[in-house]
This record gives C-alpha cells, sequence and structure tokens, in this order.
C-alpha cells in the first residue's frame, strides 16, 4: 500500500571515513511517473525499463490499473499496455497517491477532460498540498470539483461531456500544472496552448512528442515557453522506453562525497537534462570537484556519470532564476552549505513552502537543531557553514513526511561532529528505496536511532 507502516522509524547517521565506491542511482522519478501515465493512456505496448519502483511511482502505476491499463513486471522491465488516448475508464474506486504530489496532479489532469467522476484520496502530507493551481484550469475546461477543504485531498473530480480548450499561462514555475493542463488537453477537442514564463523540468513535452502526440514548442528570447498541443490525436506505446537515473536522489550522494573528507565517489547514470543541473551548476561555484564523465545518450535524453571528490566548499549566492532547475534540491543544498567557508544565500525560494512539507521551515529547524547558522526569510534562506564541521550536530530533525527532509539530515550526520537523527525513515522509500543500503555500501553509517 502507499501508506507507511503506521509506526515511525528514526535513524541517525554518524561521522565515518571517507564515502568511497561506484554506485548506481534508481530511476528518475518524474519519467517513471510518466512513463506509467502515458503508457497506460497510450494504444499498445510501452515497454520500461530502469523505472523507480518507489512508492511514488507504484501508487501511480495503480492509478492507471484502475482506469483500465495492464501494467505488469516481466523481470527487469515493466510492461504496460495502454487503453488509447480519449478511452480511459471511470476508476474502480477511490485513486489512492499517498505522498505523491506528481502522480495525483498530473493524474487529476489526465481525468479533468473526462466525462466520469474520479476520487483522489492521499497520505497527510498530500492533504495538506494546495491542489487549486492544477483545479484552476481543469474548471475553466469544464471539469466540477467536489472538495470537502477547498481544493485539497480528498476531492473528486467530473469533468464535462466534451471539454474546452484553453490558453493557459502557468502563474507559478511548476511543471505539475504544465503537465496536468497539457495532459487534460489530449482528450480535448482543438488545441490547448500553454504558456510558461519561467521555464521548468521539460519531461512532460519530450515523453508525450515520444508517445506521438501532436505537440509543438516554441521558447522565447527570456527562455519562455509556449507549447501547443492538438487534442484528441492518437498515442502510440513506446518499445523500448528508458528511465534515466535520478538526478535528486544522486544528489544527496553527490553531497555526501563533497562533505565527508577523503571522499572519492562515482555516481553511475545520472540524468543531465539541462532543466535539472542546477545543483550540480552550484555546488561547482562553491569549489565541488565535480567531474561528468562518459557522458551518452539514454532514452533520449544526455546521462552522465559524476565522479565527485571530498571539496573545500565556499559560500555563493545562489541566482533566484536557478530555482525552478534545483527545486528539490535546496535542502541537500542547505546541507552542503552548512559545510562550506563563509555564507550561502539561497533566493526565490517561495514553491518550497509547498512541497511534502513546508521545506523552508523544515530546514531551518533541522539546522537549528544542529547547531548550524542560518537566517530564514519569507522565500530565501542564508546558511553560514562551518568547513570542518565542528560543533555541527547532535540534534533529531522533524521530517513532517518528507523523503528529502529526512535524506538531507542523514548526509549531515555523515560528516558533522556529533550524530544527526531523524524522526522517520519510512518516507525515503517514496523516492529512494536503496538510500540506506547506497550510504552503506560507500562507507557511511546509518543505525536505527532510539529517540
Ligand atoms: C515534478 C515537478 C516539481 C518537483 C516534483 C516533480 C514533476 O514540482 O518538485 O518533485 O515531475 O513534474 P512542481 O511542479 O510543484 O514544481
Amino acid at each position: 500500500m502507499t501508506h507507511p507502516a503506521a509506526a515511525p522509524r528514526p535513524l541517525r547517521s554518524r561521522r565515518t571515513g571517507a564515502l568511497a565506491g561506484r554506485v548506481r542511482v534508481p530511476g528518475d522519478k518524474s519519467i517513471s511517473h510518466r512513463a506509467f501515465l502515458f503508457g497506460g493512456l497510450a494504444s499498445g505496448r510501452t515497454r520500461v525499463t530502469g523505472l523507480l519502483e518507489g512508492e511514488d511511482v507504484l501508487a501511480t502505476g495503480r492509478a492507471m490499473r484502475q482506469m483500465g491499463a495492464r501494467i505488469e513486471r516481466e523481470g527487469e522491465t515493466w510492461i504496460v499496455d495502454g487503453v488509447g488516448n480519449g478511452a480511459l475508464l471511470e476508476p474502480d474506486g477511490v485513486l489512492d497517491f499517498g505522498n505523491a504530489g506528481t502522480g495525483a496532479r498530473l493524474a487529476m489532469g489526465l481525468v479533468g477532460a473526462y466525462d466520469f467522476t474520479a476520487t483522489f484520496i492521499g497520505d497527510a502530507s498530500l492533504s495538506r498540498r494546495p491542489m487549486g493551481r492544477v483545479l484552476e484550469p481543469l474548471r475553466e475546461m469544464g471539469a466540477q470539483v467536489l472538495a470537502r477543504s477547498k481544493d485539497r485531498l480528498p476531492l473528486s473530480i467530473r469533468g464535462p461531456r466534451v471539454a474546452a480548450p484553453i490558453e493557459y499561462r502557468v502563474p507559478m514555475a511548476s511543471a505539475q500544472v504544465k503537465s496536468a493542463v497539457l495532459l487534460a488537453g489530449l482528450n480535448t477537442p482543438g488545441t490547448t496552448t500553454l504558456i510558461e514564463p519561467i521555464p521548468t523540468r521539460d519531461h512532460t513535452e519530450r515523453m508525450l512528442q515520444g508517445f506521438g502526440a501532436r505537440l509543438e514548442v516554441e521558447t522565447d528570447r527570456a527562455g519562455g515557453r509556449t507549447i501547443r498541443l492538438q487534442g484528441q490525436g492518437e498515442l502510440t506505446g513506446v518499445a523500448d522506453l528508458v528511465v534515466p537515473g535520478d538526478p535528486s536522489s544522486a544528489a544527496f550522494l553527490v553531497v555526501a562525497a563533497l562533505v565527508v573528507p577523503g571522499s572519492d565517489v562515482v555516481i553511475e547514470n545520472a540524468l543531465m537534462n539541462p532543466t535539472r543541473t542546477g545543483l550540480i551548476e552550484t555546488l561547482r561555484e562553491m569549489g565541488g570537484a565535480i567531474e561528468a564523465v562518459n557522458p551518452r545518450l539514454s532514452g533520449g535524453e544526455e546521462v552522465a556519470d559524476l565522479h565527485v571528490k571530498h571539496s573545500a566548499l565556499r559560500g555563493v549566492a545562489v541566482p533566484p532564476e536557478r530555482a525552478p532547475s534545483m527545486i528539490d534540491e535546496y535542502p541537500v543544498l542547505a546541507v552542503a552549505a552548512a559545510f562550506a567557508e563563509g555564507d550561502t544565500l539561497m533566493q526565490g525560494l517561495e514553491e518550497l513552502r509547498v512541497k511534502e512539507s513546508d521545506r523552508l521551515a523544515a530546514v531551518a529547524a533541522g539546522l537549528a537543531a544542529n547547531g548550524v547558522a542560518h537566517e530564514e526569510g519569507e522565500d530565501w534562506l542564508r546558511v553560514s557553514g562551518r568547513s570542518d564541521g565542528s560543533g555541527l550536530g547532535g540534534g533529531t530533525v522533524e521530517t513532517h513526511l518528507d523523503h528529502r527532509i529526512a535524506m538531507s539530515f542523514l548526509v549531515m550526520g555523515l560528516a558533522s561532529e556529533k550524530p544527526v537523527a531523524v524522526d522517520d525513515a519510512r518516507m525515503i522509500a517514496t523516492s529512494f528505496p536503496d538510500f540506506e543500503a547506497l550510504v552503506a555500501r560507500l562507507g557511511g553509517a546509518l543505525d536505527a536511532a532510539a529517540l
């Protein structure tokens, strides 16, 4: 099930010797969700390899099954037999997305243009997150929404008999909102136009084109995009969909290798799509020795192996316009910044407040609990580091059902003077089930914490 065992599982990390070795991170979460969503929708068969088998993605797979797709695992390959564009079935029960914002929001878009009712539920974290950003454009297309608490889960969506194509300007930097509107456009007659003033991860556009959607992207001089999608066209399965390694999961191991003295680590097969590489760019500006070796194409995307060595980091000001290309990486960047000489300033962080937790508040509280000097603003964070980790650690971090808060602070404990505990490690399985095993394989020390 998508809901974890009832009891929290505290975990602690502590300083060890250097981290060393080669590891391969699991498949990209964003692309894995889309593999199930688009494969389940397209007619014919899609074969997926490298899929992230995390709880979030599996929840999306279950939802697609509930709407008629056949999804089976055969050895290392996931076989997805889709229903055909326009032919989703009314779900046979509520759709439970657990902790997964991407699964829930993209599926809302998918069903928003269908003349049936779909009910969405999730865990306590997902039930707190704003869904209005997706529901507003769906309402413009003709969908009706029933929710007990305004635009929060649990809620039901009933699409119109025939949806109306819209032109929609995404008001915040959000790939999920962009994607939801485009997915609703798939079952809408005519052209759905999406304007994205601030570019975000482009997996939906690229992958939909791979499934045969008629979709054009125009990029203006400032980088903003206009995307036009012709609705009700045919989508056909992709014979060999390869999911590259998740740069947002690689991020934890990259930072661990940078901050633990003496480390020398290779992280294989990380996606290098430029809409996702903001953290690598920032860590290099901080003096991080990160070399992308063996660059190649995999599943139509650039990937590389990241060779990372322990480095003396210095604080930087991260440009706010970089935020969309590293939005999930700020918690672990804050950990890197705790071990950097001087101040690191992160700005343009308003979206962090509506992730799996209020990540800005959760990071600031975690830093405070572990003796890291910092200042938190409405949409910014300044961290004052100590390069040798002296005096840092010793605290317990509240994770608020947020996998990235848990992993970030466990990374901190690998280099801080005193151990760092997190109150609950269960949610790590939503995005990176092998995290603990891979850290241990590199030589990191994690053990159950008695709180
Ligand atoms: C995602 C988009 C981002 C990101 C999330 C995955 C996606 O969310 O934080 O982890 O796959 O489209 P927003 O669209 O809310 O920025």
